[in-house]
């Protein structure tokens, strides 16, 4: 009998095990942060060379690169995120507590879209319906404020508005900055694509599921550039290239889904997400837009310099369209845990915990573990050196060797697994 983890226990779990722990633990944490610890940055490495195999390594005309996170603010303007990264808040003042007006409308009545509807429709429905605060109960609301999402900071010493800069909310704008230094130093040719992982900021009102929405987290983002008329058959490969992707990492299909954008973002002209199921529901992984020409002809309109692509074929120039697949690391992290860990019951009154994960994505690849300690550890040592030089291995030579083909077992060790 196998028995899936539950979200509480997988929270248990990753603490228990060096996977992931409270941010800021020591001083009583930080809400919605949290600190992977030696295995989880072990798996999470592997997955982002998994992602570099599969998205660089393996595909022709594909570059990585490694922008920083502190943009020119300008950068923000010509996205559109200064002026459209925004929540729809709302305050309750009989509670004081904060709630995002589209989640209010959704969960107050299942059957309608709050996400098609304006600032002042939403408002009207609250008033007229008089939608109660799942806190208090009251319904007594503040008027919608549009929130923005980015985390602004400030450079130098003065506190003045001219110094304000802010952390990344994704990673694709870096990409489009450089696209034309990448064009450049690797004579590409269209199509072709850049990939980067690194870490996104958004203030989110409503994080929580564990690390499924925090306000820190880590994206592997992938733009390809692309004629226009092949858009959309580029967008349709790298739709079904995510379902692959996600198949190679061990993520099995019947967990996991298209879900088209119906309401499209003002730069998309077509748009889908791939969820995984979660104990809590089906939860995006990955989202792929078809762009457009939108983001590199903001940049050419702020920045002043031309973005466009000379086709030596028809001796044109224009500016590409991009193709954007992004996917969220930590959401891939968790998916792969509650795919991959289950409860094994091997006797009556015996379980034991497995960690099933691929072998390329184990933090650990090999447990030595010499079977009588006073007689074996000479030997164990020396393959246990051997071993370091071509993987991650541990060496466990204290408590019952039962005890520690166990602890294999629950980390996802594959070479000294019994029973594999
Ligand atoms: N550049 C496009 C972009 O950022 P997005 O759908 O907002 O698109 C991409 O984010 C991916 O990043 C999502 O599919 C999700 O996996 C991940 N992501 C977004 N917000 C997140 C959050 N607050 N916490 C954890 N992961 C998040």
């Amino acid at each position: 009998m196998k028995r899936k983890f539950e979200m509480d226990e997988i929270v248990r779990y990753c603490n228990q095990y060096g996977f992931i722990f409270q941010g800021s633990e020591l001083y009583g944490g930080l809400a919605n942060t949290w600190d992977y610890g030696p295995l989880g940055t072990r798996l999470k490495n592997n997955i982002k060379d998994a992602w570099r195999y599969y998205f660089i390594q393996s595909r022709e005309n594909s570059y990585e690169l490694d922008s920083d996170i502190l943009m020119n603010p300008t950068v923000w303007e010509a996205s559109g995120h200064l002026a459209g990264f925004t929540d729809p808040l709302l305050d309750c003042k009989g509670c004081n507590t904060r709630h995002r007006a589209d989640n209010l409308l959704n969960e107050y009545n299942s059957s309608m879209n709050a996400d098609f509807m304006s600032q002042e429709e939403m408002m009207i429905y609250i008033r007229e319906h008089k939608v109660p605060c799942p806190k208090c109960g009251k319904s007594n609301f503040t008027d919608i404020r549009q929130f923005n999402l980015m985390f602004a900071t400030q450079r130098g010493v003065t506190q003045d508005s001219s110094n304000t800069i802010y952390l990344r909310p994704e990673n694709a704008q870096g990409e489009y900055v450089n696209y034309l230094n990448v064009l450049r130093t690797m004579r590409a040719k269209l199509p072709f694509s850049i990939g980067q992982i690194g870490k996104a900021f958004r203030n989110e009102i409503t994080p929580g599921n564990f690390t499924f929405r925090t306000i820190e987290f880590e994206q592997m983002e992938f733009q390809t550039f692309c004629k226009q008329g092949i858009d959309s058959e580029t967008y349709e490969f790298y739709k079904n290239y995510g379902i692959r992707f996600f198949e190679y990492l061990g993520l099995s299909q019947e967990n996991l889904r298209f879900h088209n954008h119906e309401k499209l973002a003002h730069y998309a002209k077509e748009a889908c997400d791939i969820e995984y199921l979660f104990p809590f529901g089906w939860g995006e992984i990955n989202g792929t837009h078809n762009r457009t020409d939108f983001d590199l002809t903001r940049h050419q309109q702020y920045s002043g310099k031309p973005m466009d692509y000379y086709d030596e074929i028809t001796g044109k120039k224009y500016i590409p369209y991009i193709i954007e697949s992004t996917y969220g690391l930590d959401r891939i992290f968790l998916a792969l845990l509650f795919e991959n860990l289950h409860e094994e019951e091997i006797a009556e009154n015996d379980t034991r915990i497995v960690l099933n994960i691929a072998p390329k994505l184990a933090p650990i690849k090999a447990n030595i573990l010499p079977l009588i300690k006073k007689k074996h550890s000479n030997q164990a040592t020396e393959i246990y050196h051997i071993l370091q030089k071509m993987m991650m291995v541990s060496y466990d030579e204290s408590g019952s060797i039962g005890k520690r083909y166990r602890r294999g077992d629950a980390i996802g060790i594959p070479l000294c697994n019994y029973n594999r």
